[in-house]
C-alpha cells in the first residue's frame, strides 16, 4: 500500500517517507475554500497557496505585487478547506529579503494566523540564514530554485534556468544547502530534465518538479494551467486535464440564454 494511503493527514515526515519508498508526490496550487475542498477530497499531497496567486487570483504581470496580508487572506481560506493534505503558504516578494528577523517575523505570521502548515521561500544561499531562523523555530521551510518567478526582473525572461555550467553548478551547491539549513523539500522550476534528476538524486530531501522533468520526486503545477481556466499560458511543460475555459463559457452562454427566453426559472425552480 502506498504511504499516501495509509495517513490520515500528511505531513513533512509523510513526505519525506514518500521519497525514500519511491512514492511520487503530488502537489497542486489552490487559494480558495472550494477548491481547496475538491482537490483535498481527490487526495492530493500537497496544497501550495503559491504566490502565483498575484497572475491567476488578482491579475497583475508578475507574483511581486501580492503583499503578506492577502497571502495570509488566501491561506486562511485555502486551510478552511482541507482535512488532510500538507499547506505550504508562500512567503511573498519583499515579506523575508530584508533580514532574518524580517523573514522570520512573515513565516510566523503565516502560521500563527492561517493555520498552513509551513512556508516556501525562493532562493539559495541568498536566503540561508532566514531559512536556518525560521526552521530553529519549529516551521518547516520548503525552498525553491531554478526559474524563481520574484526575480523575474534579474532574469528578464520566464525561460528555462541553469542550462549554463555555471548557473547549473550553483543551483546544486544552493540545493545542498537548504538541504543543510533544514529545508523538507525543494520545489525546481523549469530546469533541465538532466539537472534536476542529478540534484533529486543528490539529495536525501525531496523535489518537487515544474518543468523539470519525470526524475524530480514530485510534481507541482498551477490549477488554473492544468485545469485550463488559462487559456493563454501553455509551456511546453503543462499537461492540460480538463479545458474548463470552454466548459465554464458554454455554461455562462446557455445561462444567459436561458434568462432572455425566460426558460429560466421555470414553475419547479421558483416558490
Ligand atoms: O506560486 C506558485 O504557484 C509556485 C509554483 C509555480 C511552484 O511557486
Amino acid at each position: 500500500m502506498s504511504v499516501n494511503k495509509e495517513v490520515k493527514k500528511i505531513t513533512t515526515h509523510t513526505i519525506q517517507k514518500m521519497k525514500s519508498n519511491g512514492e511520487k508526490i503530488s502537489m497542486l496550487t489552490a487559494y480558495d475554500f472550494s477548491f481547496a475542498k475538491i482537490f483535498d477530497n481527490a487526495g492530493i499531497d500537497i496544497i501550495l497557496v503559491g504566490d502565483s496567486a498575484s497572475n491567476v487570483m488578482a491579475g497583475h504581470e508578475t507574483t511581486l505585487p501580492i503583499t503578506l496580508d492577502q497571502m495570509i487572506y488566501h491561506a486562511q481560506s485555502v486551510v478552511r478547506g482541507i482535512e488532510r493534505c500538507l499547506v505550504v503558504v508562500d512567503l511573498p516578494f519583499g515579506s523575508y529579503q530584508g533580514n532574518s528577523k524580517e523573514a522570520l517575523n512573515s513565516a510566523i505570521r503565516i502560521m500563527k494566523e492561517t493555520g498552513g502548515h509551513s512556508v516556501k521561500m525562493e532562493g539559495g544561499e541568498e536566503v540561508v540564514e532566514s531559512i536556518k531562523r525560521i526552521i530553529s523555530t519549529g516551521i518547516p521551510v520548503m525552498g525553491h530554485l531554478g526559474l524563481t518567478p520574484q526575480s523575474i526582473y534579474k532574469f528578464g525572461t520566464y525561460t528555462v534556468r541553469a542550462r549554463e555550467e555555471e548557473e547549473a553548478l550553483k543551483l546544486k551547491k544552493d540545493a545542498l544547502l537548504l538541504q543543510e539549513a533544514g529545508c523538507f523539500a525543494i520545489v525546481l522550476e523549469k530546469i533541465p530534465a538532466t539537472l534536476a534528476k542529478e540534484v533529486t538524486e543528490s539529495l536525501q530531501i525531496p523535489t518537487i518538479g515544474i518543468g523539470a522533468g519525470c526524475d524530480c520526486d514530485g510534481q507541482v503545477l498551477v490549477m488554473h494551467d492544468m485545469l485550463g481556466i488559462n487559456t493563454e499560458f501553455k509551456p511546453r511543460f503543462l499537461r492540460q486535464y480538463m479545458n474548463l475555459n470552454d466548459s465554464i463559457t458554454s455554461s455562462v452562454k446557455q445561462y444567459i440564454s436561458d434568462i432572455k427566453s425566460k426558460d429560466f426559472p421555470n414553475q419547479n425552480e421558483q416558490y
